[in-house]
């Protein structure tokens, strides 16, 4: 079945409109609020969700909007819907709130089950991610591959802490130190979706992080995949948005990965 390319398009708008909004407001007087002790939101993220909200229902009407900040205002959101849109207005919300430009805006489209669409803007160096399920990844149009490193002593890696870090910090260092000390080098960008469109794109060779919501992995899973990646949970079994923990990779590092990660846990 092919796919409408008006899905796309959308998912394009949307996430290019949301790098506006975001780069009108980084710095200036945002208000923010705590969802947890280190857990963040601003007016810019409930903005830009309103904005898509707004948008797919006058679009797409029978779709259900599934996102970080706002209840679910759709008309079907008993699991029925066949088109459910996954959108994160603000992925790296703690760095847009200090003034850091490592942040992005991320949607996909889920139909039946399968994330067939997912976009990702960084309005910082107006980068766009998209990819639609088998037809390649691009990076502002260009097509995108993963790299070609095949051991983790040549690979720059990356992860995140999840927000309840504070209470499982040692398990957590427990496996950073276990690439710390075989990687060539490990960053934290603080954006799941840049991070893992940067591993689909060849800057990064590989990402792990825990306990994230379908909203930060949805799009960039789906375009680690489609530039020739490998995507995993954290114990090697199939991927889904709702799995939470991934492991991301150029498929060559994936089983060394794999049992670094057996390994420290
Ligand atoms: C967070 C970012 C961060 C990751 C956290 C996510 P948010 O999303 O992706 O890199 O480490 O686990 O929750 O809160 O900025 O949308
Ligand atoms: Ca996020
Ligand atoms: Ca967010």
């Amino acid at each position: 079945m092919s796919l409408d390319p008006a899905f796309l398009q959308m998912a394009i708008d949307i996430v290019l409109r949301a790098g506006e909004i975001q780069l009108d407001n980084i710095g200036k007087n945002v208000q923010i609020e705590k969802k947890g002790p280190i857990d963040l939101v601003t007016q810019v993220d409930i903005e830009i969700e309103k904005m898509c909200r707004e948008r797919l229902a006058k679009h797409f009407p029978a779709h259900v909007v599934l996102a970080e900040e706002l209840p679910n205002s759709s008309p079907a959101t008993d699991g029925s819907a066949s088109h459910v849109w996954i959108f994160d207005p603000i992925d790296g919300t703690v760095n847009y709130a200090h003034g850091m430009p490592i942040f992005c805006s991320s949607l996909a489209l889920d139909i039946d089950g399968e994330i067939v669409v997912g976009a990702v803007y960084d309005p910082s160096r107006q980068e766009l991610f998209v990819a639609e399920k088998g037809s390649g990844a691009r990076l502002n149009g260009c097509p995108i591959c993963v790299s070609k490193i095949p051991r983790v002593q040549d690979a720059m890696l990356c992860t995140g802490f999840p927000y309840d870090l504070h209470e499982t910090v040692d398990e957590l260092v427990r496996v950073f130190g276990g690439f710390v000390r075989r990687a060539q080098a490990i960053r934290r960008l603080g954006s799941a979706a840049m991070d893992l469109c940067y591993v689909a794109s060849g800057r990064l060779d590989g990402f792990w992080e825990q306990r994230l919501k379908p909203w930060d992995t949805a799009a960039a899973t789906l375009i680690v995949e489609e530039a020739g990646g490998m995507v995993t949970d954290m114990l090697g079994d199939p991927f889904s948005p709702t799995r939470e923990s991934v492991l991301a990779s150029n498929g060559r590092l994936h089983q060394e990965m794999l049992g670094i990660l057996k390994e420290c846990s």
